[in-house]
């Protein structure tokens, strides 16, 4: 790790990581396996293939770790909140065990190449709390120890101490992990070919086109955060995205813990070299039209650990697929040479070693005993139809919202605001600056067209319907638009 905390409004692993620049893609190539996107599950692929002796590149649009893996708060867990007791419910016991075994194999996975490969970035075992402060949620607690503890995990319910606020107990689970994640990724990714500034624009059966030249490989690994080719796949109508927000305090006295909750207001801790992470405020890209959520979670600070000073702060979005279980494996029965890894519901550092370890076997033709239940073509109709519903009306809202929302007029829009305005006979998303300058973009997604919306938090205009993200001037943010909304 080095520098010492300095700047805000960034994460604490970019502040204390330098990643050294890579090139960008020479020109045309041929390989035998090209991995899309050099985030945690596209570095871990590509590790893992090339220790099998698979010739494989990674094409990364920005730079290592630039995308999702530099914002999460990197716990390595298999306790994605209330998760085993409805898995039972929905899938079986059966197919909860093969969740709860996975991501416990992937937690094994981490510290066996943090071993072989002295990787010094942190890593440590410590056990996960899912903690409440709801007498109501409490015998749903006790039941998720029971469910996870019956299959397979060390978990037990038990009264929680050493956090700054009372807690009607939690869920423990042992032996789960930490880590800084740009210390582990700086490691692994000298370890194999990354292409950095080299967006993947257009995939055709075995042809990659960058705006650096072609690739043509045998196995096409999408590790994107988003899967962007549309069809076939069709992954947009199969998960939305979900962001939250990150504090980080100076504090010195170290957690015995992570900690996550599902209350209301609930909140994520955990702890790294001198600082404490806090995070929350969920919410549905492109929903949180009234903003505030870095406000709320200094209100949190404020009132939990007064002695300790902000040193950054960062939000991050995730991919949430409908029945709660990762895409992870072939893209589409049409292109079984295409591989997936999304969906990773903000618990992507066992999810992505999942990944790599799933794809890596697919590739070279190895049995897998996760792969069936992660495999992207499934439908689990009574898992699935809640939130399919959910999206769909979001959806339709989103595109029809022309129609029926009547925009502002630019005189009415305050300084340091945005909103939608009619122009004529067209709607614009505009921004006015602290000094008046209007900023007008398209009111448009590029993605599929569904209309964006505001988000105060951040100044950022935000599509509701599958997560993509752009600046007030139109620059893309977050997939799986694949270009600005500028004119
Ligand atoms: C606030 C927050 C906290 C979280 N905390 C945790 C946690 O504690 N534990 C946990 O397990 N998970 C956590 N997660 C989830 C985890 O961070 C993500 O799931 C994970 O980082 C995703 O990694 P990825 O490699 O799939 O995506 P990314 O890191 O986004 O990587 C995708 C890469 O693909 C590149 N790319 C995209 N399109 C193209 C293209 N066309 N051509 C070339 N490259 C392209 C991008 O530039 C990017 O670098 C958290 C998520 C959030 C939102
Ligand atoms: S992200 Fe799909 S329409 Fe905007």
């Amino acid at each position: 790790m080095e520098n010492k905390y300095t700047e805000k409004s960034k994460s604490i692993w970019s502040m204390t990581t330098h990643l050294p620049p890579r090139n960008p893609l020479p020109g045309d190539l041929t390989v035998e396996a090209a991995v899309i996107g050099a985030g945690m599950a596209g570095i871990l692929t590509a590790y893992l293939l090339q220790k099998q002796g698979i010739d494989v590149i990674v094409l990364e649009a920005d730079q290592v770790a630039s995308g999702q893996t530099k914002n999460t708060t990197a716990k390595i867990t298999s306790q994605h909140g209330i998760i085993y007791q409805d898995l039972i419910k929905k899938l079986g016991k059966q197919k909860a065990r093969t969740y709860a075994l996975a991501n416990e194999a992937a937690i094994r996975a981490y510290g066996e190449i943090i071993g072989e490969e002295k990787i010094e970035c942190g890593f440590e075992r410590l056990p996960s709390y899912l903690y409440t402060r709801e007498p109501s949620m409490v015998v749903r607690l006790e039941q998720e120890a029971q469910a996870a503890s019956a299959l397979g995990i060390p978990a037990h319910f038990t009264q929680i101490h050493g956090l700054p606020f009372d807690t009607m107990g939690a869920v423990c689970f042992e032996g789960q992990a930490q880590f800084h994640p740009l210390a582990f990724l700086k490691h692994l990714s000298q370890k194999v070919t990354v292409y950095e500034g080299t967006r993947v624009l257009k995939v055709k059966k075995h042809m990659i086109w960058t705006d650096h030249g072609t690739v043509n490989a045998k196995h096409v690994v999408f590790a994107s955060h988003y899967p962007f080719v549309n069809l076939p796949g069709m992954f947009f109508a199969r998960q939305h995205q979900d962001r939250s927000y990150v504090l980080c305090l100076d504090h010195p006295d170290q957690l015995d813990g992570m900690f996550y909750s599902e209350d209301k207001d609930g909140l994520s801790l955990r702890w790294t070299h001198g600082a404490l992470l806090l995070g929350g405020n969920s919410h549905r890209t492109g929903k949180n039209r009234t903003g505030g959520e870095y406000q709320r979670l200094k209100q949190a600070a404020k009132q939990y650990y007064p002695d300790s000073r902000i040193v950054a702060r960062w939000s991050a979005q995730d991919c949430m697929p409908h029945d709660d279980i990762p895409f992870i494996g072939r893209y589409s029965v049409f292109r079984p040479f295409w591989y997936v890894a999304t969906g990773f519901k903000k618990w992507g550092m066992t999810s992505s070693m999942l990944s790599a370890m799933i794809i890596r076997d697919q590739i070279c033709g190895l049995q897998n005993p996760y792969a069936r239940l992660f495999c992207p073509q499934r439908f689990h109709v009574r898992a699935s139809l809640p939130s399919l519903l959910a999206d769909m009306g979001e959806s339709a809202i989103s595109l029809t919202k022309g129609a029926f929302h009547l925009p502002l007029r630019a005189a009415d829009l305050k300084e340091g605001h945005g909103g939608i305005i009619r122009i004529g006979f067209k709607r614009y998303a505009c921004y006015k600056d602290e000094k008046g300058v209007l900023h007008k973009t398209s009111a448009r997604c590029p993605h599929l067209g569904c209309e964006l919306e505001w988000n105060p938090a951040e100044k950022t205009w935000d599509c509701p319907c599958h997560g993509s993200r752009f600046d007030y001037d139109g620059r893309l943010i977050d997939n799986p638009a694949q270009k600005g909304n500028a004119f």
